[in-house]
């Protein structure tokens, strides 16, 4: 069986939910206190194991490209000021890891982009984080619990959360099979964003998957789907004619930085995590009771 080694980060798309900001600023550059959420995102794939990273960006995110790298000026500046602690700072991720990237040419689809992954993971089946999900995983990051799922499986893995009725049209929803019980399911069927009335179950894709590499035979004949977008969830859904696949119940806090809600809630628990900001958080949130 071959080992869960790459991870793919779709950061392409426009942002539409935070505009004004991300007219000029990638949403994935949104700071949780200091840090961008998308390398929050690449940390969760590091502390998984993941040994090589491919963000998908598109012309206007270079500050992504530029936020991986090392800045050699700045760099330069932090030594000769002694400003040892922002130096470590700053080189700690670059040195860490090599961050690749390549671009959406057109904004098609959670589909297209991924396909877009198709070279860098040369046959290889990979882990999948989209940069709107950020989870705090109870016992272990969200991405390492998929990965233990596929080394049992050696299947696709849908990471899951369940939501309630009034959000399932929101998410790629998933039906396993029949007297399917516990946390890892074999499913029998996927679809993306239904209606209500025709929802197999409230098991939604919560934005982390292992995928096989055959995903790509189906994403390179996908046809548009729901949104008129070339959707992931439907090349899953041919995808199990070939291959078993599975969701797995992700243990942790998720967060869902693209609403402004999950923003601001993962803000404050963020803050309250940090030693140098817990009380002055604590006294924020006091003040206004
Ligand atoms: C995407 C996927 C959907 C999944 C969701 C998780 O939708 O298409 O299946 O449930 O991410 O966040 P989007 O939120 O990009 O519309």
């Amino acid at each position: 069986m071959q080992k869960v080694r790459k991870a793919v980060i779709p950061a392409a798309g426009f942002g539409t939910r935070f505009l004004p900001f991300t007219k000029a600023v990638p949403k994935e550059m949104l700071p949780l206190v200091d840090i961008p959420t998308i390398e929050y995102i690449v940390r969760e794939a590091i502390e998984s194991g993941i040994e090589e990273v491919l963000i998908i960006i598109n012309k206007e995110k270079e500050c992504i490209r530029t936020h991986f790298g090392h800045n050699v000026v700045l760099e330069e500046f932090l030594a000769s000021k002694n400003k040892t602690k922002e130096l470590e700072i700053i080189k700690e991720l670059p040195n860490k890891i090599k961050v690749e990237f390549t671009y959406q040419e057109e904004q098609l689809g959670l589909g297209h982009a991924v396909l877009c992954a198709y070279e860098f993971a040369k046959g290889e089946p990979f882990a999948l984080l989209l940069g709107d999900d950020v989870y705090v995983g109870n016992k272990m990051p969200a991405t390492k619990q998929l990965i233990a799922a596929y080394n049992q499986t050696a299947s696709s893995i849908l990471g899951t959360l369940e939501v309630p009725d009034s959000d399932v049209s929101k998410y790629g929803i998933c039906k396993p099979l029949p007297n399917e019980k516990g946390t890892l399911l074999k499913l029998e069927s996927v679809v993306e964003k239904p209606k209500l009335e025709e929802a197999p179950s409230n098991l939604a894709i919560g934005g982390r998957y292992i995928l096989t590499p055959a995903i790509f035979d189906y994403l390179k004949t996908q046809t548009r789907g729901a949104g008129g977008e070339i959707q992931l969830t439907d090349a899953i859904l041919r995808l199990m004619e070939k291959e078993a696949v599975y969701s797995l119940a992700i243990d942790g806090r998720r967060y869902d930085i693209g609403s402004k809600k999950g923003f601001l809630e993962a803000t404050v628990d963020f803050a309250l995590k940090r030693a140098d900001l817990y009380a002055d958080m604590r006294d924020i949130i006091n003040e206004r009771k």
